[in-house]
């Protein structure tokens, strides 16, 4: 049997935090409750965790630094961008010596914005509003947007590769990050920043990075790919009978180059949203379900979406070509988020399925909880991807509905883990959808760039059987 790691003494706490104080400045070292508090716990209030101690070293030395220190006294450390993270990611509470919060807002410098080769390269800490507007007066912008631009932290963006509203059109994160500077576990400084176009030198470490949820080396700056910002932009909300026709209604807007954004939600969600924010209905009757899109483009793009929206089988639509109204529109899916968690912490799945299977998917979630929560269901359509929120859940029936619904999700070809990462939150259920040889290559990737598994503990890989556990039959 292996020995269990020697516990972490107050006077332990103490020496790291004198030696972390030396590097990062005493008003860097949070050791009192009071300030810890808004780091260690989740925007959704279900994740939260006591630390340590929060560091917030200000660029990459004192990064590199601080991760040597806390590798030194054998203290875990989480790494944290804004906390906007769903799925414990970036929250402490996988070990139970306690971690270190490891703060990147700090590293928030953006470099200048290279307009020949549509690059820039930013500190971790840089929130996508900021890029967005350091790059826009260059005619230029960042593929990834979404709901939480404000607070989402670039950093924090690449460690869980999100997605966001316009992966239809540009990617996730990681076709948007052309190359990365992080720290080690042990603190040494690996630079894969050049971003090339062209640079076939070996494994794209920069690429796996992208997406290890802090679980392999910390980010501490990114390369950016910028993209021509086009200047005429027209949304359009669809009413549609079902999820069904919503989908249907893909086909024609999907040979539109100019598409940007395809987002669904239904009735019980728009409601929702609309009490919540006191905001005035789209239509004056409801409708089951509601497709969002927007077209961008050089030229005006809203006689195509019109041609493509009239072959959708739409009840009602509502179109918007300025800033405002538009924004108005974008508001009755982007501000689910925040209604759904105005009924208490929800259970949220973040799931993809195959497009042929996702109606079925949602017409059979009533019968899947059979009335043991109640489903809030909103995503990114053209990526099947569905943010299905359950609201009002016992606790005792949180893991026989996560079986539940993961399992189908399994069964139907889709992943358990579409933009939010897997985190803490979906660790346990890595195995519905990847087999054992496939677990342990990310195992060993792990023990590779983290043997003393210092970094983000509990998130992302299943736990280990315990030593001399027998396989349980199938
Ligand atoms: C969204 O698409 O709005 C985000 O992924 C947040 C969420 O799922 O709640
Ligand atoms: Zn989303």
């Amino acid at each position: 049997m292996t020995a269990a790691p020697p516990a972490v003494t107050t006077a332990d706490v103490r020496l790291l935090a004198r030696r972390l104080s030396a590097v990062v400045g005493d008003a860097h070292v949070l050791a009192d409750a009071d300030l810890r508090a808004p780091y260690e716990r989740d925007f959704t209030g279900r994740w939260q965790g006591g630390s340590l101690l929060v560091v917030r070293p200000a660029d990459t030395a004192q990064t590199a630094e601080v991760l040597r220190l806390c590798a030194g006294a054998g203290v875990a450390v989480v790494p944290q961008g804004g906390n906007t993270g769903l799925v414990g990611a970036s929250v402490p509470g996988g070990d139970a010596r306690g971690e270190v919060l490891l703060s990147l807002r700090r590293l928030d410098g953006v470099g200048p914005v290279d307009p020949r080769a549509r690059r820039v390269t930013v500190g971790a800490g840089v929130t996508l509003a900021a890029l967005q507007h350091q790059v826009r007066p260059h005619g230029l912008e960042f593929g990834v947007d979404l709901a939480s631009r404000d607070s989402a932290t670039l950093g924090g963006m690449a460690a869980t590769n999100a997605g966001g509203e316009r992966v239809v059109r540009y990617g996730t994160t990681r076709a948007n990050v052309a190359g990365v500077e992080a720290v080690t576990a042990d603190g040494r400084v690996l630079d894969r920043l050049a971003g090339l176009p062209k640079d076939n030198t070996g494994y794209d470490l920069a690429g796996l990075l992208v997406g290890s949820e802090g679980t392999l080396a910390v980010l501490t700056r990114l390369r950016l790919v910028l993209r021509t910002r086009p200047p005429r932009r027209t949304a359009a909300l669809l009413a549609v009978d079902s999820v069904a026709a919503a989908v249907a209604a893909l086909e024609p807007l999907r040979r539109l180059e100019s598409l940007e954004l395809a987002e669904f939600f239904t009735a019980d969600g728009l409601a929702l949203v609309l009490a919540h924010g006191s905001l005035p209905a789209p239509f004056r009757t409801a409708h089951p379900v509601y497709l969002l899109v927007e077209c961008a483009a050089a030229h005006d793009p809203t006689e195509e979406l019109a041609d493509a929206v009239a072959l959708c089988a739409a009840r009602e639509v509502a179109v918007a070509t300025d800033g405002g109204a538009r924004r108005r529109l974008a508001a009755y899916r982007e501000r689910h988020t925040e209604a759904v968690n105005s009924l208490g912490p929800p259970l949220k799945f973040d799931v993809t399925l195959p497009l042929p299977e996702l109606p079925r998917f949602v017409d059979e979630l009533p019968g899947l909880l059979a009335g043991r929560a109640r489903a809030v269901v909103f995503g990114h359509l053209a990526e099947g991807n569905v943010h299905l929120n359950l609201v009002g859940a016992a606790r005792s029936d949180e893991e026989p509905l996560a079986r539940a619904v993961l399992g189908r999700v399994a069964d139907a070809g889709g992943s358990i883990s579409a933009e939010h990462g897997v985190g803490r939150a979906k660790a346990a259920y890595v195995p519905l959808t990847r087999g054992a040889d496939d677990v342990a290559l990310m195992r060993a990737v792990k023990a590779a760039w983290d043997p003393a598994g210092i970094l983000n503990p509990g998130a992302m890989l299943p736990s280990p059987p315990p030593p001399g556990a027998r396989p349980r039959p199938a």
